[in-house]
């Protein structure tokens, strides 16, 4: 059994005192099945994601720094859910990608070249200080081109920078298989979930990135009653992630 232990976890006062916990706590375990990261703490896990050897070679290839390492239980979730979204009409949506790090792990993992499906990715890619949005340390005027080139040997990937909901209205698929929402504030997701939702087809599967975080319980106070309205419960993932399938 294999184990995968990280240090990264998000708000801890003092992050050494912090290790030196999780340290105490392994040592009273068997040492199997171990997983630190991301605020989670297993232990007699099977953690089959570690057997999937070409899901550990997509993440393995494009994963850069420690937060993205960090988070390969989330990223697992994607790869899972944009694998059974191949069976399902219409095209993959992300808003935001960022880097398109966790994009381009999908692409990988089920061989998106050879699938006749479109991938529409999204993202400001820039930060400034009159920009309402929270910054991360890569946005930058290059990100925007960077994620270009990340994709380029893939005709059906389109990168588009803009502000969503509103670039949605400009580009974007009129059938989507899988939906990943990733923009850390609730009205922007709200706005893309009122123009996407009725186009995700039925088994089509959404994926809430933020939606089980304290820090971004807004995004979940806002997204409940829109999907109870519908007749839907999002499912909470001890990821952190909010899983609805259509
Ligand atoms: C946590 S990152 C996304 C990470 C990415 N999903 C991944 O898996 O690697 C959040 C991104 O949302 C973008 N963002 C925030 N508000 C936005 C908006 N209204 N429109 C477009 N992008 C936005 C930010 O620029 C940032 O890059």
């Amino acid at each position: 059994m294999k184990n995968y232990l990280t240090n990264m976890f998000w708000g801890p006062a003092d992050h050494d005192e912090f290790s030196n916990g999780i340290q105490l706590a392994i040592n009273q375990v068997a040492p199997h099945g171990i997983f630190t990261g991301d605020n989670i703490f297993t232990f007699g896990r099977n953690l089959s994601f570690l057997d999937d050897e070409k899901f550990i070679a997509a993440f393995s290839k494009h994963v850069e720094t420690d937060a993205e390492k960090a988070i390969i239980w989330r990223i697992n979730i994607l790869c899972w859910a944009a694998r059974q979204s191949l069976r399902i009409e219409g095209d993959f949506v992300e808003c935001a990608c960022y880097k398109g790090i966790s994009a381009r792990i999908i692409c990988d993992y089920v061989e998106f070249g050879k699938r006749d499906k479109g991938y529409y990715l999204y993202d400001l890619f820039e930060h400034s200080s009159e920009m309402s949005h929270h910054s991360m340390p890569e946005h930058s005027i290059d990100l925007y081109t960077q994620v270009k080139k990340r994709f380029a040997d893939l005709r059906q990937v389109h990168v588009t920078q803009g502000a969503v909901p509103e670039i949605l209205h400009q580009v974007s698929p009129n059938k989507i298989a899988f939906l990943h929402l990733d923009l850390n504030n609730a009205s922007a997701e709200l706005g893309a979930l009122e123009l996407l939702f009725d186009r995700v087809s039925t088994g089509g599967i959404i994926i809430l990135d933020d939606y089980g975080w304290l820090a971004y319980r807004a995004q979940k106070e806002a997204e409940d009653p829109f999907f109870e309205k519908r007749g839907y419960r999002v499912l909470e993932l001890p990821t952190g992630q909010g899983l609805v399938i259509k």
